[in-house]
Order: C-alpha cells, then sequence, then structure tokens
C-alpha cells in the first residue's frame, strides 16, 4: 500500500464517521415521532391518530395536501368548521355530505383540539419571518380575519 492509497482509506473513514453521527438522531427523532400517544396508535403513513373515524378523515383530506397540514393544527369544533369552510370556499375542497363533515368534524376536534398540548396562542403573522411557502390564499385568508370579514361566530 502507498502513501496515497492511506490516504485515501483515512478520507473515506473519516466521511462514513460524518455521515453516521449526522444520521443517528435523525433515526432517534423518526423513531420519538412515531411513538404513542395517550394509547392511540399513530398511523405510521400518515401520523394520524388511528381511532374512530380517521380512515374516513384519510381519506377526505389527504388528497390535496399531507396529514401534516392539520396534524400541526389544534382546534375546536368551531375553528375545524371555519378550516374547512374556507377551504370549501377557495381552495378547491368539494362539498360534504352532512353526516360525513360531522364524522370529520368531530375527529379532528376531539383528536385535535386546543388542549394537552397547547402551550401558546400562535405568534401573529405580522411577527413572523416571510414565509416562503406562503401561498396566495393563506395571505387572503389572513388579511380578510384582520379586516374581521370572516366572522368568528359559531356556524
Ligand atoms: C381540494 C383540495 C383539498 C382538500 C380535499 C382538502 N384541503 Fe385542506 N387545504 C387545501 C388548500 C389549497 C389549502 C391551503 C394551502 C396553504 O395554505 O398553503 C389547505 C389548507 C389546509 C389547512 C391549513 C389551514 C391554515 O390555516 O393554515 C388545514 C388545517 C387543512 N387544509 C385541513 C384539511 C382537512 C381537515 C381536510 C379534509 C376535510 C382537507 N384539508 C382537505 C386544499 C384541500
Amino acid at each position: 500500500m502507498n502513501e496515497g492509497m492511506k490516504m485515501k482509506g483515512l478520507k473515506v473513514s473519516g466521511l462514513v464517521v460524518i455521515i453516521s453521527t449526522m444520521l443517528l438522531p435523525m433515526c432517534l427523532n423518526a423513531a420519538d415521532e412515531t411513538k404513542q400517544v395517550k394509547d392511540i396508535p399513530l398511523d405510521p403513513v400518515t401520523g394520524m391518530k388511528m381511532t374512530g373515524d380517521w380512515e374516513l378523515v384519510r381519506n377526505n383530506c389527504i388528497i390535496c395536501h399531507s396529514a401534516q397540514q392539520f396534524l400541526r393544527q389544534k382546534g375546536t369544533l368551531v375553528t375545524w368548521t371555519e378550516i374547512v369552510q374556507w377551504m370549501q370556499k377557495d381552495g378547491g375542497l368539494w362539498p360534504l355530505q352532512p353526516e360525513l363533515e360531522k364524522k370529520i368534524l368531530s375527529y379532528l376536534a376531539g383528536n385535535y383540539g386546543p388542549s394537552d398540548a397547547y402551550r401558546r396562542a400562535p405568534i401573529p403573522a405580522t411577527f413572523m419571518p416571510t414565509n416562503p411557502y406562503e401561498s396566495k390564499i393563506r395571505k387572503e385568508v389572513e388579511e380578510k380575519r384582520k379586516a374581521g370579514l370572516i366572522p368568528m361566530k359559531k356556524p
């Protein structure tokens, strides 16, 4: 083995060490995310809580965006109703049969309500840095909310 080959070997093993130290925390994180919350198993594909009418929600709500769009949210029945109505008006969501809509909303409010993990109110958009993923429709909704054009009362 000449000097050049030794150097190459050192470089490669160094790279392996660097890559594995980078990957390790990612693996640990992934394991953390799939752990059970309050004994309700999570669907490994969507991350949704597998309880009640979760399959109905999955079938209707992950066609245009991932489940993360709503798993990150917490809301009362009123908030969830508003979100779904807004999506029907501006986001292209089709009308849902009343019975189906009721089931979807109660799953969301029941499992993703403003309860346990709720620590603080969301930060107002004005205090946030510019979001590179901001969409036109979301901006419009925020402006309308601020202007009081979207009623906050119970439907
Ligand atoms: C026809 C397409 C479509 C379907 C189906 C759909 N959505 Fe959406 N949804 C959108 C669009 C468009 C947005 C806006 C994306 C953005 O803000 O970037 C959105 C955004 C959202 C948001 C984020 C709202 C916010 O304030 O940030 C939530 C929560 C959400 N959807 C939940 C749902 C739920 C629950 C269902 C099932 C009832 C559903 N979506 C089905 C199109 C859809």
